[in-house]
């Protein structure tokens, strides 16, 4: 489908908004105003960011033989940066509006003559470089020798690891090293929420290969796991894309290259790159450092450096991503018969931050209220739950807001039969059911719906 003739319809206001009201994503430091590029987690954020890195984890890390866990630090020698490029290209270039001083990504400009900011034409200043990385220093000495960087990303402290990992973990390539962890990069126009931000988290995958002329098939392959992981978790396949990079726009020594895009409200954006690295990335540690990363294959007794297949995926960008995919505002009809709009969140059930709400008809009924609690209590080690109680309706759409696939409510018949009322979320079909059969029915209803 063409870009042109989709659109999201969900506007950023809308999942600001609620990101704020719920409790998902907060301005960083906001007492004091903010700062720009950086936010932080609320209680339902923290989940739901700790779900999505999850899912990945899952899918790449447990359930494959051939994909072993790591966690570099993010401060590392500075000629790792050297040597991987960083230092010397990994820029962006910047120009300045002499008349109001504002600061531009000069690619990000629309009209390279006129300032987007106060209407100037032909007030801009040279474009210049301006390295992204973020710089710290290492000890008590301010001078240049103490100067480091955060990582602007994960992947080079799985380059300069190779060998501890496949020697210690006695792995052969075809094996792939995967870690999550957080990168920075002094973006100049941080924006669009959290998908442009200065400090973020990265699940990266390292996939080494033997040259056997099976290398573009590997890259294929997890092209395609890629795809399946995205549609496993619900995202909508006619807002997604894995733009294939033409040459020109592929780096010199990579064969082939994907960005898998998302239809954000504002047009596509990247979520993640995958690519075919060739034997670039060991080949400069191994010049710069004079140490040895290739392979050794004892069988054979020969020695080679394998093949790289990359997978790069952001993790906010992807948490941004559900909250929008799943993002739905309907009109429904309440239990009077009154037309009402509702707002909901419709996560897959392995990814929402709240599986199972329990609820109490009354406040004011002890009996009620302890059943209700004890129901969510004996729920809470198998799944993720909540306790509330009043209003039914208004704790109902409260649950939608932020996505809870399942909502159980304790009321008098409760304390006759022994059965509540358990509510779906997407359809709003009621059912009751008996309080003992409950364990059993989130089982296959919540860990049945796991994607494996
Ligand atoms: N090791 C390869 C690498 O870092 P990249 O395309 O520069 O590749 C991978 O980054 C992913 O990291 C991007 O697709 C994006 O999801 C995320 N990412 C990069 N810069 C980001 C930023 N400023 N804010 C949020 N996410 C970012």
């Amino acid at each position: 489908m063409e870009a042109s003739t989709l659109q999201n319809p969900v506007t950023m206001d809308e999942i600001t908004a609620l990101a704020k009201r719920r409790g998902f994503i907060f301005q960083s430091s906001e007492i004091y105003g903010g700062l720009n590029g950086f936010w932080d987690y609320g209680p339902l954020g923290a989940v739901l960011k700790r779900n999505v890195k999850d899912a990945w984890w899952r899918e790449n890390v447990l359930l494959r033989d051939d994909v072993v866990p790591f966690d570099s630090s993010i401060i590392m020698h500075p000629l790792v940066w050297k040597a991987s490029g960083h230092v010397d290209a990994f820029h962006d270039k910047l120009v300045d509006c002499k008349v109001c001083k504002h600061r531009f990504r000069f690619d990000h400009l629309k009209d390279p003559h006129q300032c987007p900011d106060c209407g100037s034409k032909d007030s801009f200043t040279e474009p210049r470089n301006f390295n992204l990385m973020m710089q710290t220093q290492v000890g008590p000495m301010e001078d240049t020798a103490a100067r480091a960087y955060l990582r602007p990303e994960t992947a080079q402290g799985i380059f300069v690891n190779f060998k501890n990992v496949y020697q210690t973990a006695r792995k052969r390539p075809p094996f792939g090293i995967a870690q999550i962890g957080k990168s920075f990069r002094n973006e100049i126009t941080p924006g669009n929420f959290t998908y442009r931000v200065r400090e973020f988290e990265q699940a990266e995958l390292e996939y080494f290969v033997p040259d056997d002329g099976k290398d573009l098939e590997a890259f294929r392959e997890w092209v395609d796991r890629r795809k399946a992981w995205y549609s496993q978790y619900g995202v909508k396949p006619e807002r997604l894309r894995f733009y294939e990079l033409t040459e020109q726009e592929r780096p010199h020594y990579a064969k082939a290259g994907i960005d898998v895009e998302y239809l954000f409200p504002w047009g596509w954006g990247e979520l993640e790159s995958i690519a075919h690295r060739g034997t670039y990335d060991l080949d400069a540690h191994m010049a710069l450092s004079g140490k040895d990363l290739q392979y050794y294959d004892e069988a054979s007794k020969t020695k080679y450096t394998p093949i790289l297949i990359e997978s790069s995926a952001g993790m906010d960008r992807t948490t941004l991503t559900m909250l929008i995919d799943a993002y739905e505002r309907e009109k429904s009809v309440d239990p009077n018969g009154k037309e009402t709009e509702r707002t909901v969140l419709r996560f897959h059930p392995f990814i929402a931050p709240v599986q199972v709400a329990v609820f109490s008809l009354a406040r004011n009924k002890p009996e009620l209220v302890e059943r209700a609690r004890a129901i969510e209590a004996a729920l809470r080690p198998l799944h993720r739950t909540q306790y509330d109680e009043g209003n039914i309706g208004q704790l109902y759409r409260r649950q939608d807001e932020i996505g809870t696939p399942f909502c159980v409510t304790v009321d008098y018949d409760t304390l006759e039969d022994g059965t509540v009322t358990v509510r779906e979320r997407d359809s709003m079909r009621q059912e009751r059911i008996a309080a003992d059969a409950l364990e059993r029915f989130f089982g296959v209803q919540l860990l049945g719906s796991a994607p494996h």
